[in-house]
């Protein structure tokens, strides 16, 4: 079973800033590898800045749930990022994981993986992985750079923040799953048939992101957006989704530039919706 390595991955990295900082770390267990990302980010670390976690006690997904993470079960990886881009891209940093993700494991395993609006990793209506960004609070204690600061301008002041955590589930035993999550959950061992190499994959995921993340700093969320459409698990399905205490069903048109997923409502009308999670009308009429 290949194990989590921080000098195997960047050793195979080809990116400037991503996973680039001297400040990363592994961890054999965490409560949260996006818990700690924020701390990191709070004291000032870097842009680019790695936290990886063979195992996580306290993993969070969207919503406030839970993300189950057993030893070695997964990747689980939160970046620092400081984008000095236009507020109004920031969403589609999220879209740019997806991204990278499917890049990733399309480049490693060959696999095509889709991506179901937000932001989950699905396989066959199944869910590979999901991505949480978040951007840490008030962070006037990030003020002052400790780290890839000019040491003669201590006044220099860092970017804020976003955290860009991502679980990829490497393998799984149905049994030992929670209820809920028993049929719905897809892995990359089981779907490639051998011992996936996490570190290759960490590392592709750092290389295709670099390349995303370059595309929304250079004005060209576009092109991420286009990628995102490419591996699209959403588009053109009748889905259902909750926007506050309505339940609205139609078909998903399109993705906005901003993001929000373009719903044609069954009577005709359109809809936009910014946030949340929808299913998918799979071919018996169910939803997943
Ligand atoms: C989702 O709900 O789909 C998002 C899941 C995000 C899980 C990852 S695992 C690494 C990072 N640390 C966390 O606590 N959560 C994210």
């Amino acid at each position: 079973m290949s194990r989590l390595d921080l000098s195997l991955i960047e050793a195979a990295l080809t990116t400037y800033i991503i996973a680039r900082s001297k400040s990363n770390e592994l961890w054999d267990e965490i409560g949260s590898t996006n818990d700690r990302a924020i701390e990191l980010a709070h004291e000032g670390a870097a842009e680019g800045t790695l936290v990886l976690a063979r195992q996580q006690t306290g993993g969070r997904g969207r919503q406030g749930r839970t993300w189950v993470s057993p030893a070695d079960s997964g990747i689980f990886a939160s970046l620092i990022l400081r984008p000095t881009i236009d507020a109004s891209a920031l969403p589609l940093i999220s879209f740019a994981a997806g991204v990278a993700a499917a890049q990733a494991i399309e480049h490693v395993l060959g696999l095509r993986i889709g991506l179901k609006w937000v932001n989950d990793l699905v396989y066959g209506g199944k869910k590979l992985g999901g991505i949480l960004a978040e951007m840490p609070g008030s962070q006037t204690a990030a003020a002052r750079a400790t780290d890839s600061s000019d040491p003669k301008s201590p006044q220099w002041v860092m970017p804020p923040a976003v955290v860009l955590g991502i679980g990829i589930n490497l393998r799984h035993n149905n049994d030992e799953l929670p209820p809920e999550l028993q049929g719905r959950v897809e892995s990359l061992d089981r779907l490639s048939g051998k011992q996936v190499d996490a570190n290759q994959i960490v590392a592709e995921f750092c290389n295709s992101l670099e390349d995303q993340y370059n595309n929304l700093r250079h004005s060209a969320s576009e092109i991420v957006l286009a990628e995102w459409k490419h591996y699209s698990a959403t588009l053109g399905k009748q889905i259902k989704a909750t926007v506050g205490n309505e339940e609205v069903e139609g078909l998903a048109e399109d993705i906005a530039e901003s993001g929000a997923l373009v719903l044609r409502r069954n009577d005709g009308s359109e809809q936009l919706l910014y946030a949340g999670e929808i299913s998918i009308r799979l071919q018996d009429g169910s939803y997943s």
